[in-house]
């Protein structure tokens, strides 16, 4: 089998119609629009409606990706879902995804890394890419998390909104290519810093409801310590392991979970926080789906584009993390 180069071929994203903003929060739950600006940077996040399923944003996010690739649906060889809000636990996110679209030649699954899952997924679309065995790989990053949000709790209500955003990765090209990535997890942490925990093998009865179990909890503090000092870890392992430097790096596109995380990870790089992509305003933390989002915002607005070298980086629950080095 022949070594080919993987490259994203096309990007696309999807947001649900229904908008919250900070002001609207306030009317809910003990903040203010002032306090979620400041320490956060989120000003309005979308919520998906209740019939929407993960499956439903994540198809309109591959179809959009799919016209941007110029390709057909039957020429997807695989689909693979990050999620941690999948349709239901069985079955997959990924087969539903597949339906909808008519990939009618894809094989399909999801798979649980959390905020870092986008990146986890874009590497194993890479190995089958580049050892020859697929043309196209079709990655998605989809969320609906606000319907695991304990609106009356200010720690992560405020943080969270829903969301796809979808590549494909496809074999050979002018130019463009996929460098190379890292990946890590860190499984000792207590899973309390970051859980949703109903629905598992370990919260399968009442005390799911009775213990607000159906609910995402969070240690905000510990995850943002985790993100400041992963993201540049992250960020420097991938660009001196492919032989670059930061000044090499013409955008950073990070995961979009706390303005001032990106803005401290910035300085630990020493890399000018106008190289960092941050659209964190406009949609919340969107977990999986952040990084497909914001590669699409940065593309539109010719932030991304053809011959850049960037960074995608993410870090989330488990512990997990990953980045991947890419030239569009
Ligand atoms: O995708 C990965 C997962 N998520 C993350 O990466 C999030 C990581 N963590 C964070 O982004 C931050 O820790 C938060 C935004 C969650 C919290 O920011 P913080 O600067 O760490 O705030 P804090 O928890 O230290 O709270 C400061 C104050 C507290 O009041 P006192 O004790 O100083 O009187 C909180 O009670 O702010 C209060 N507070 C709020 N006030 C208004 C906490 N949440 C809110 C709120 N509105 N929503």
């Amino acid at each position: 089998m022949e070594n080919s180069n993987s490259y994203i071929s096309g990007i696309g994203s999807y947001l649900p119609s229904q908008m919250l903003t900070n002001k609207d929060l306030e009317k809910m739950v003990d903040t203010t629009d002032e306090w979620i600006v400041s320490r956060t940077g989120i000003k309005k996040r979308y919520i998906s409606a209740k019939e929407e399923a993960t499956s439903d944003l994540a198809t309109k996010a591959s179809l959009s990706a799919i016209e941007d690739a110029g390709i057909s649906p039957n020429e997807i060889n695989m689909i693979i879902v990050a999620t941690f809000t999948p349709d239901m636990m069985l079955p997959s996110t990924a087969t539903r995804v597949q339906k909808n679209i008519g990939a009618n030649n894809a094989s399909a699954f999801d798979i649980s890394a959390a905020c870092s899952g986008f990146i986890y997924g874009l590497s194993i679309a890479h190995q089958f890419i580049i050892n020859g065995t697929m043309k196209n790989v079709l990655v998605i990053g989809a969320e609906t998390i606000t319907k695991y949000v304990d609106w009356s709790d200010r720690n992560t209500s405020v943080l969270f909104g829903d969301g796809a955003g979808a590549v494909v990765v496809s074999q050979n090209s002018n130019g463009a290519k996929i460098l190379g990535f890292n990946l890590g997890a860190n499984g000792n942490p207590p899973r309390e810093w970051l859980m949703l925990a109903g629905g598992g093998s370990v919260n399968r009865d009442e005390n799911i409801l009775k213990g607000k179990k159906n609910f995402i909890t969070m240690n905000g503090k510990e995850i943002f310590k985790f993100g400041v000092n992963i993201l540049p870890a992250t960020i420097t392992t991938v660009v001196k392991k492919y032989g670059l430097t930061n000044e090499d790096i013409d955008l950073v596109i990070p995961h979009q979970a706390n303005r001032r995380i990106i803005e401290a990870a910035a300085v630990i790089l020493n890399i000018p926080i106008q190289k960092f992509y941050i659209n964190i305003d406009r949609y919340a933390n969107t977990s999986a789906a952040s990084i497909p989002i914001a590669m699409f915002d940065a593309r539109k607005e010719n932030i991304l584009n053809k011959g850049d070298i960037i960074v995608l980086a993410g870090f989330g629950a488990g512990l997990t993390w990953g980045s991947m080095l890419i030239k569009y």
